[in-house]
């Protein structure tokens, strides 16, 4: 009937409503307890790589004031909180030793989360690794696989009895791209072979991290991927096969793997022509150490790539290429395309492809750069917009069969955003750096209601 308003929308009782961040965005303080240097230490202080100079030594000084940050999920309303441990400062030196006193911290932190009806998912493998495990060549070397397993054990041992949501790594694609291949990552290696062996080295990372953690009662294991659905730019057969290309380079080449007990043939057929040579970097084995050993799936979702078919070349290795979208686009202060739909119908997609494996919305988020007024509010409209219209197609892919276990928007703070510094700004929470003030943006109390209820108004 027309003119009849949408109805509210309903989600499952058990649904996670969360908030994300991770450890070397948010906590600061990276010479406390015993902290070894990470990898973003290091690269963080070569001129040029970070925007505004900035560095990580304060942040929203997190690891300080930690008891506030629970106090801000749980006023939320929410009741999951998605952060990670920083790999540096429980093995400070890569290997061996074990630091005590940064257990000790995420044990409290866990334990107060708990205490407020909060779920910890918790994220082991956020970017941070140990600067000396680079002395190695860090994901590009095989050995770093056993290291994290070391990490994972450690950290599992800990807190694997109270801590049920278990990621092992964010963003393998992100890792071997921007950390290995064009090295506006930490740590700003340049080399498509490393690049490659990166990427590998964190799914057999996830897969020996989950070894240890699948054996623990009611512990549950995932990656984060950060998946990005593409679109042909035309209907022309060549548009479309650099679609699937595309497709195979940045979401099957890590959803295959993890999902499917495999890498995807047309792909590594794509990297074998590419390099020149097999792909020896795989041996044989490494797949079954992969599969098999997901209870869930992170999907971390921000836009879609629109696709055309393009010559490789010296900075393409690959026939395709990204193009920007035709039409009226609406964008974020960063320039992203806004397309909630690429959200619906990649979590209908995974269901439907990847035998219904559980799903949880790990990220998703925006930059807007809305500041406080001159009543000391925020008012972000656009990231209410932006949070209405996700959570409207998570809810469509629930209503398709998508077994969607919850949502976290990335960020619950604004916060270091790695290369970029502090100038983007992706939080519920606005944080005014030289003091560390919080304040709950209008996002921010527009998804607690959601999150309260249990429903997303019309
Ligand atoms: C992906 C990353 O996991 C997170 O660290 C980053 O800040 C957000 N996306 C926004 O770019």
């Amino acid at each position: 009937m027309s003119g009849q308003q949408p109805a509210a929308r309903t989600f499952p009782e058990a649904f996670l409503w969360g908030a994300a961040t991770s450890a070397y965005q948010i906590e600061g303080c990276l010479h406390a307890d015993g902290r070894g240097p990470s990898v973003w230490d290091e690269f963080a202080r070569r001129p040029g790589a970070i925007e505004g100079g900035g560095t990580a030594e304060i942040a929203c000084d997190s690891y300080r004031r930690w008891a506030d940050d629970v106090e801000l999920v749980a006023g939320l309303g929410l009741n999951a909180y998605r952060f990670s441990v920083g790999w540096s400062r429980i093995v400070p030196d890569g290997r061996g030793c074990v630091e005590a006193r940064g257990l000790d911290h995420y044990e409290r932190f866990v334990d107060a989360l708990l205490a407020r009806g909060v779920a910890p998912v918790l994220t082991l493998n956020h970017w941070d690794m140990p600067q000396a495990l680079m002395d190695d060549g860090g994901w590009a070397a095989r050995s770093t696989v056993e290291a994290f397993a070391c990490y994972a054990e450690a950290v599992a041992d800990r807190l694997a009895d109270r801590v049920e949501w278990w990621i092992t790594q964010n963003e393998p694609w992100i890792i071997a791209l921007l950390g290995y291949q064009i090295g506006l990552h930490a740590p700003g290696v340049r080399d498509l072979e490393a690049s490659l062996a990166a990427g590998h080295h964190v799914l057999l990372g996830h897969g020996a991290a989950a070894d240890t953690l699948r054996g623990r009662p009611g512990v549950r294991v995932g990656a984060a991927l950060n998946l990005l659905p593409c679109v042909p730019a035309t209907d022309s057969e060549a548009d479309r096969a650099a679609t699937v290309g595309s497709d195979g380079y940045v979401n099957r080449w890590y959803l295959d793997p993890l999902l499917r007990g495999g890498y995807p043939a047309d792909m590594r057929a794509h990297w074998e022509r590419a390099l020149g040579h097999p792909l020896d970097v795989i041996r044989d084995g490494d797949e079954a150490l992969i599969a098999g050993r997901s209870d869930f799936l992170g999907v971390n979702y921000y836009t879609r790539r629109v696709m055309v078919a393009a010559e490789p070349g010296p900075d393409r290795p690959f026939p395709w290429q990204v193009v920007p979208p035709q039409g009226e686009v609406r964008r974020t202060d960063e320039g992203t395309e806004i397309h909630p739909d690429g959200l619906r119908d990649l979590l209908v997609r995974l269901h439907r492809e990847y035998g219904g494996v559980p799903l949880l919305v790990s990220e998703n988020g925006g930059v807007f750069g809305d500041a406080p007024t001159h009543d000391g509010q925020v008012h972000d409209v656009r990231r209410i917009g932006f949070l209405h219209e996700h959570l409207r197609a998570v809810h469509e892919a629930l209503e398709s069969g998508a077994d969607v276990r919850g949502y976290c928007h990335w960020s619950l703070l604004d916060n270091f955003e790695w290369a970029l510094g502090y100038r983007p700004r992706f939080g519920l929470v606005h944080v005014h750096y030289p003091t560390g003030e919080r304040t709950v943006k209008d996002s921010g109390h527009f998804y607690a209601e959601v999150a309260r209820s249990g429903v997303l108004p019309s």
